[in-house]
Parts: structure tokens; C-alpha cells; sequence
């Protein structure tokens, strides 16, 4: 979230501020002597439209980690996932645009720390893994990814149900299942060659 909004902006104890405690002087003063701040948002608009900025900066994170996935599995498989998730993920960005553009919005990513940690996970072990561990390392660390988003998706598909965004509704259930497919494979893939001892 970028900037102060007065609205939102809430001490870190609950308790919404009085009007006049908000004005930029005093979020300044607050702000020089360290103290802590959290904004919050009030309406499930407002959650969904949040919520669509995060997966929208995670799907486009994913398609910078995604090649370096492709490039450290020794795996021809997994390779081959990787290779064509990161098309998928490409399309989803575009479906992502449109569910913006059906809520009358620009399409905006806002940092989600959620996905930072998950893909800083899977470099760590880029750099620590080696062997049987690297491959079954990194396929569990995409299915880490894929969880995630379907969590997220799952949430971001019920709620723009419930605020009668149709046409989001529509184009985040496609996103979901995409998800879950990629997920499936993910598995069958472990089970079946990836994951030895
Ligand atoms: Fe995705």
C-alpha cells in the first residue's frame, strides 16, 4: 500500500485515530520517533482489490523465478513443468488484467511478502541443494507456490462472488483450477520420479 490514507490508518493498538491526529505533520513526527504503524482496510472491496494487487505482483515475481527453477532442476521433467507454468503464469497475468479491468480498475501490484519469502526460500536452496535433494527440493518449493495460490485465488474467486463481480468471478475460477492442475502434476511428478532417496 502506497502513501497515508487518513481513512485507513489505525495505532497499532486498534484504536482508529481521531481525525485530527492524521493530518501529515503529525503522521511525520510518529513516523521520525519509530513508532508503529498498520493501515487496515474496512469493506471486503477493498480486501479484494488489496488481494488482487498482491497475486497480481506474485504472478509476475513467479515468472522471474520460474526460469531460474527450469535452469538449477536437473530433472528434464520438472524442467518441463517449470517451462510450461511460466507460459501459464503469463496468461494468468493477462486474465489477472482482465478481472481488473472488469472491476473498473488499473492493473497495480502491491508487494507481497508472502511470495518474496516463498521464492527466497527456493534460491536458498539453489545455492544449499545438491543431488536427489535439489530436485525434490524444488519441486516441493513450486508446490509451496502453488498452495499459496491457491489459497489466495480460492478466497479472491468467493469474494468477488459475493460482490457481484461476475465476469472476476468467472476469469479467477479458470485461474484456480489452473492452479490446481499445475499442482496435480507437481505431485504426480514427485511421486512417480522426483523424489528418491
Ligand atoms: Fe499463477
Amino acid at each position: 500500500m502506497s502513501g497515508v490514507s487518513e481513512a485507513c490508518v489505525e495505532r497499532t493498538l486498534g484504536q482508529t485515530l481521531p481525525h485530527f491526529l492524521v493530518e501529515p505533520s503529525y503522521l511525520r513526527k510518529v513516523k521520525e520517533r519509530g513508532a508503529i504503524w498498520r493501515f487496515t482496510m474496512k469493506s471486503l472491496n477493498e480486501l479484494f482489490e488489496h488481494t488482487l494487487q498482491d497475486v497480481y505482483y506474485a504472478e509476475n515475481a513467479i515468472t522471474k523465478a520460474l526460469p531460474k527453477v527450469a535452469k538449477a532442476a536437473k530433472s528434464s521433467e520438472l524442467k518441463k513443468v517449470a517451462e510450461e507454468h511460466l507460459g501459464e503464469t503469463k496468461d494468468q497475468i493477462k486474465k489477472l488484467e482482465a478481472v481488473f479491468k472488469s472491476i473498473g480498475k488499473k492493473p497495480e501490484g502491491e508487494k507481497c511478502d508472502a511470495i518474496e519469502g516463498l521464492i527466497k526460500e527456493a534460491d536458498g536452496l539453489m545455492d544449499e541443494a545438491s543431488g536427489t535433494a535439489l530436485d525434490a527440493g524444488l519441486l516441493a518449493a513450486c508446490q509451496a507456490v502453488e498452495h499459496y495460490e491457491i489459497a489466495r485465488y480460492g478466497s479472491l474467486r468467493e469474494w468477488a462472488k459475493l460482490l457481484g463481480h461476475e465476469e472476476a468471478h468467472n476469469l479467477l475460477g479458470e485461474i484456480l483450477d489452473q492452479e490446481k492442475a499445475a499442482n496435480s502434476k507437481l505431485t504426480n511428478l514427485a511421486v512417480s520420479k522426483v523424489n528418491k532417496k
